[in-house]
């Protein structure tokens, strides 16, 4: 099966080393890579480690038709404010026919159920499993695990560059050294402001709603502060309590619609909420047949954000739409 990578960044040139290292049990070809600034390239013998890259294609349908590909990648950088151009990119994928499979927020915060029934109408398959909790199962759980359970609301701790920042500053660092720690991890969105500013979880946020809740909501209408205003004072203090901080996405449904808000929030050390040290994530769902439960992934890197999207590729090309 071939593959047409949008984007060869962090996630793009991991999932490129994890397929090429399975190549024998899953038979995938990179076919084409598209890029904003290293241009684009396209060899439908597959391309290699070391991509040779050329003029960027002057559009992405001339991508994706010189790539002769069954599966779009898609996995450009997170536009917060729209989900462009990567909504863009899946709706052009869709018009020929290809499956898509992304890590990137942005299209299901902002375009999900246009997005699900285009797909839909293609017969294509639309699969996302590392847009929230990089590769730990989200949104897999729910097809094949629990038929028939309505979600009703979910607590997250989903955002990692947040927590190093915290942890930098309890180890006496300060917010600029935990910034560039979590940079130096991989883990922080191409500008930084996303994450330290609440818009990252706010759009995984609006993503599960979209997708677990049918909202039709946006990041714009999820009700968020970030971590902007801690510093290693206050978190020094907030210490000596005993306590600590994350920044927590909450969703839950009442009589007159959903609620959705972004929050840091002081907890205690031993609140379930907090037990995520690093990248860890942490996402309970409150539902109406299986009450509360949980998906919590320790320390994951990029590696796990790649697998997520191998497993997507790995189950389209099976049927699995
Ligand atoms: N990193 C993680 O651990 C993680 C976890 C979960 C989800 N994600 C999501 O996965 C996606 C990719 O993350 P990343 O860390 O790989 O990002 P990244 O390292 O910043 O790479 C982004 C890639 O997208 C390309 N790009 C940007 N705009 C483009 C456009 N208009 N057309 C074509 N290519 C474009 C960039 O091209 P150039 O190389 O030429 O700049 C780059 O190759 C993001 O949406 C992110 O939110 C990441």
């Amino acid at each position: 099966m071939k593959l047409a990578f949008i984007g060869y960044g962090n996630v793009g040139r991991s999932l490129h080393r994890l397929i090429r290292a399975r190549r024998r049990e899953f038979p995938f070809t990179v076919t084409g890579i598209h890029t904003l600034r290293h241009g684009t390239a396209i060899d439908c013998g597959g391309i290699g480690a070391e991509p040779a890259f050329g003029p960027r294609a002057a559009s992405i349908e001339e991508f994706l038709d010189g790539t002769k590909a069954q599966i779009a990648v898609e996995l450009t950088t997170l536009n917060p404010s729209d989900g462009q151009p990567a909504v863009a990119h899946i709706r052009a994928a869709f018009v020929r026919k290809m499956h898509v499979a992304t890590a990137n927020k942005g299209p299901l915060a902002h375009a999900y159920a246009e997005l699900r029934d285009d797909a839909a109408r293609a017969g294509v398959g639309f699969r996302f499993e590392s847009a929230v909790m990089d590769g730990a199962p989200v949104f897999n759980l729910w097809r094949p695990t629990l038929p028939g359970v309505k979600v009703l609301g979910f607590t997250g701790v989903l955002n990692s560059t947040t927590k190093v920042v915290i942890e930098t500053m309890e180890r006496g660092g300060s917010f600029e050294d935990g910034l560039a720690r979590a940079r130096q991890m991989g883990v922080t969105e191409a500008d930084g402001a996303f994450d330290v500013e609440g818009w990252d979880s706010a759009a995984k946020t609006a993503a599960l709603a979209n997708v677990l809740m049918d909202a039709r909501t946006t990041p714009q209408q999820v009700s968020t502060r970030g971590i902007g205003r801690l510093t290693p004072e206050r978190m020094r203090e907030i210490n000596g309590e005993g306590k600590t901080v994350r920044l927590v996405s909450r969703a839950r449904r009442n009589g007159s619609g959903l609620t959705l808000r972004v929050r840091a929030e002081v907890l205690e050390r031993d609140d379930l909420l907090a037990c995520t040290p690093g990248t860890s994530n942490l996402l309970l769902f409150h539902t109406d047949l299986m009450g509360t439960f949980g998906t919590v992934s320790i320390e994951p890197g990029v590696e796990q954000t790649a697998y997520g999207v191998f497993s997507d590729i790995v189950n389209l090309s099976r049927g699995n739409l």
